[in-house]
């Protein structure tokens, strides 16, 4: 049985330039679904899992996401003399406690590889997650939970994958899968941003990762790869046969926050899940869409 997974890795050091100019004063880690910050519902996926220790990898412009995972007094205070416990609760209950968030800078951004080689020292020698807060993933178990589970299992290197349609496979990681057995696929080899033409299969990764800490020898090199940038991927890669490597379809429904639509997509299908929002919001969505039917 594979070790525990107990530290997270949450790489927030990107320009997050799809969504300037609101991410030119606040991370783009900070943009609320609904009224939730993006890496809040990642560090509360993680902490579902069983994560016990949050690393950040972060960069200049990004500490609103400290001053997000630390307790606000002043706000508290105000909060307490108003009687307006339910609102304390909302933004307490969930912190991790000292100790348990820890943040490093990446300097420059170099790349998704570069950023997870950056929290080395913080993870050491032993299993770690990878989450990206930009997907958002609407599920009934949480997505690390699953994949922490699958690992307990496999062991290695182990990734959540989605199938996406053939001309997409340029924006993702695509498997090489030597055997598929409808949940978990062995993976034969990796390949980033490959052309539809060229992608080995249309199984892509998603931002989810637990890692063998022998990935960190393989980003020593710092080999650029796709875009110029120090690719998670291309390490990964040079762990396959080393090690069980596996891609997990999860269950859930996946949100690429990183981009526009995907953003509105998944604030509309976090809003239609709340009993407070949802009857209103589809409400209005149907009469918006009759009406934008019937002027067509
Ligand atoms: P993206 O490719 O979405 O890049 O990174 P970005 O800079 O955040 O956004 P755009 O494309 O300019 O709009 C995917 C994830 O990898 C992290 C990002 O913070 C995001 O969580 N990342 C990327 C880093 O931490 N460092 C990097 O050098 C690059």
């Amino acid at each position: 049985m594979a070790a525990n997974v107990r530290k997270a890795v949450f790489p927030v050091g990107g320009l997050g330039t799809r969504f300037l100019p609101a991410t030119k004063a606040i991370p783009k880690e900070m943009l609320p679904v609904v009224d939730k910050p993006l890496i809040q519902y990642a560090v509360e996926e993680a902490a579902a899992a069983g994560i016990e220790e949050f690393i950040f990898v972060t960069s200049r412009g990004k500490t609103a996401i400290e001053d997000h995972f630390d307790h606000s007094h002043l706000l508290t205070t105000s909060l307490e003399a108003s009687g307006r416990q339910d609102l304390v609760a909302l933004i307490e209950d969930w912190l991790p406690g000292p100790g348990q968030v820890a943040y490093v800078r990446q300097m420059s951004p170099l790349g998704l590889g570069h950023a997870v080689w950056c929290a080395r020292h913080l993870v050491g020698d032993e299993p770690f997650a990878v989450i990206l807060p930009d997907d958002l993933v609407q599920a009934e178990t949480p997505v690390m939970a699953q994949m922490v589970a699958a690992h307990a299992e496999m062991g290695g290197n182990l990734v959540a994958v989605m199938d996406v349609p053939r001309e997409e496979t340029r924006r993702y990681g695509i498997l090489d899968v030597a055997h598929d057995d409808g949940r978990l696929a062995e993976v034969s080899g990796l390949v980033e941003k490959p052309d539809p033409a060229d992608a080995p299969s249309t199984l892509s990764i998603i931002g989810r990762y637990i890692l063998s800490a022998d990935v960190f020898a393989e980003l020593d090199a710092m080999e650029p790869g796709a875009g110029g940038e120090i690719q998670l991927t291309d390490a990964m890669a040079r762990l396959i046969g080393r090690m069980p490597f596996h891609g997990l379809r999860y269950e859930g429904r996946r949100f690429d926050c990183g981009d526009k639509l995907g953003y509105l997509e998944a604030t509309v299908a976090f809003a239609l899940a709340r009993d407070d929002l949802g009857p209103g919001l589809a409400s209005y969505l149907s009469s918006t869409v009759r009406a934008t039917g019937e002027e067509s």
